[in-house]
């Protein structure tokens, strides 16, 4: 989950490695990290780690150092934000085409289309950005290749409406994405574990849809991925982190994961191992993923918030379920909000060292929530332009 715990120009500041020493002994095997920034000047949020050639890597070393401690493993999540970045951050957005997204306008970046050359140089800098994950000490990466982000805006037809290699079928969509996992892989050598999380759909009419997410899937078994994670949804249809009290159907509800069932069909295809996460949240729903067989490994993230052990209480049995608060108000736009926000200011205490807290107000989610997005109350805070600008990197 995007931790916001960035020192100014995007280093790793105390609280960060506070967090990930608290969720390093909380019994996960697996720990990936929220989304770090390939490139300094497009983020999700001001205050995202940034990897775009940092001047040293102590600070990335010692959150390696801390989190993997206790034995678990920690992989950078690295990321573009394209389209979906706040104005909070910059005024313009790189994207596959000047689509704007839908109902949050007033509140992103405009979208521009990226040039033939600001293509490539993206994809040199996820490969820049992994090298500095393996040579920091992580044990792996995985590309945000879902929930409405750059990659993922290339694989749509909504938001690539482009004509060129890049566009138009899905072959030419899923060519940014091919080329990143192939310039990663050159950069961090064979045995470095490569992972990607990857929308089975982005849920929206004309989008991209279960079929060809289950052909990209097929293209990608003879590319070099170690670790394929399942989510869906945007920015435009949050599906990624459903509101867990929202009425779903009976088979979701027994089996707690809702993109399960997608993943049984990825099964049948893929050759890679499988993560699947979203909706986990007891002891017997895991084991009722897992026994079905459709994946090898379980992922919880809102879980963590709750209860930073929740891994370890499980696995010893002194907990054997969990459940999320309700942060519904009941209208669609200010629940998304309440729910980021309320998480965030979790993560926001974990980092101080204090224990989360469940009796938050979804109230004072809400007003904070509209503080940190909305462009009145905010000076944009873009990290400082990197060395390399796009025309010096090749
Ligand atoms: C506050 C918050 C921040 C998140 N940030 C990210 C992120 O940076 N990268 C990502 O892939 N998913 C992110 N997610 C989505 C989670 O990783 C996860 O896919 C989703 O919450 C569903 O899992 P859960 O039901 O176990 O919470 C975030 C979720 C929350 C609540």
């Amino acid at each position: 989950m995007s931790e916001r715990l960035a020192d100014h120009g995007g280093l790793p500041s105390e609280g960060l490695l506070k967090l990930y020493e608290t969720w390093g002994k909380g019994g996960a095997g697996l720990l990936i990290t929220g989304n770090a920034m390939i490139d300094a000047r497009c983020k999700t949020e001001p205050e995202n780690i940034v990897i775009d050639e940092p001047e040293s890597l102590d600070k990335f070393r010692a959150w390696a150092e801390i989190a993997q401690q206790d034995g678990a493993q920690l992989w950078m999540q690295i990321n573009h934000p394209g389209r979906q970045m706040p104005k909070t951050v910059a005024a313009e957005a790189q994207a596959p085409s000047p689509v704007i997204v839908k109902g949050l306008g007033p509140l992103l970046a405009k979208p521009r289309a990226m040039t033939e050359e600001e293509i490539l140089t993206a994809i040199e800098k996820f490969a820049k950005g992994a090298l500095v994950a393996k040579e920091s000490g992580f044990a792996g990466v995985q590309i945000h290749g879902a929930h409405g982000y750059l990659v993922s805006q290339f694989l749509s037809p909504i938001s690539n409406q482009r004509q060129d290699r890049w566009g138009g079928s899905l072959e030419n969509r899923m060519r940014f994405l091919i080329e990143i996992v192939r310039s990663i892989r050159e950069k961090v050598g064979p045995k470095f574990p490569i992972g990607l999380k990857l929308n089975s759909a982005d849920f929206q009419k004309g989008g991209f849809t279960k079929d060809e997410s289950i052909a990209v899937i097929e293209a990608l078994n003879s590319e070099s991925i170690d670790l394929l994670e399942i989510s869906g949804g945007t920015y435009e249809r949050t599906e990624m982190w459903r509101n867990m009290h929202e009425k779903s159907a009976p088979s979701t509800r027994a089996r707690e994961a809702y993109f399960l069932e997608y993943a049984e069909q990825v099964r049948e295809k893929a050759k890679m191992p499988l993560l699947l996460t979203g909706g986990l949240r007891s002891v017997e729903g895991i084991n009722a993923t897992l026994d079905s067989g459709a994946v090898d490994l379980v992922g919880m993230a809102r879980p963590f918030l709750i209860n930073p052990n929740i891994a370890s209480d499980f696995l010893d049995r002194k907990q054997s379920s969990v459940s999320d608060p309700n942060l519904s108000v009941g209208i669609k736009t200010a629940d998304s909000l309440i729910q980021i926000t309320w998480y965030a200011m979790q993560i926001e205490r974990l980092a101080k060292g204090l224990a989360p807290n469940p009796k938050l107000s979804r109230l004072s989610a809400f007003f904070r929530g509209l503080k940190t997005s909305l462009p009145i109350f905010q000076k944009r805070t873009a990290s400082p332009k990197p060395k390399a600008s796009a025309s010096t990197v090749s």
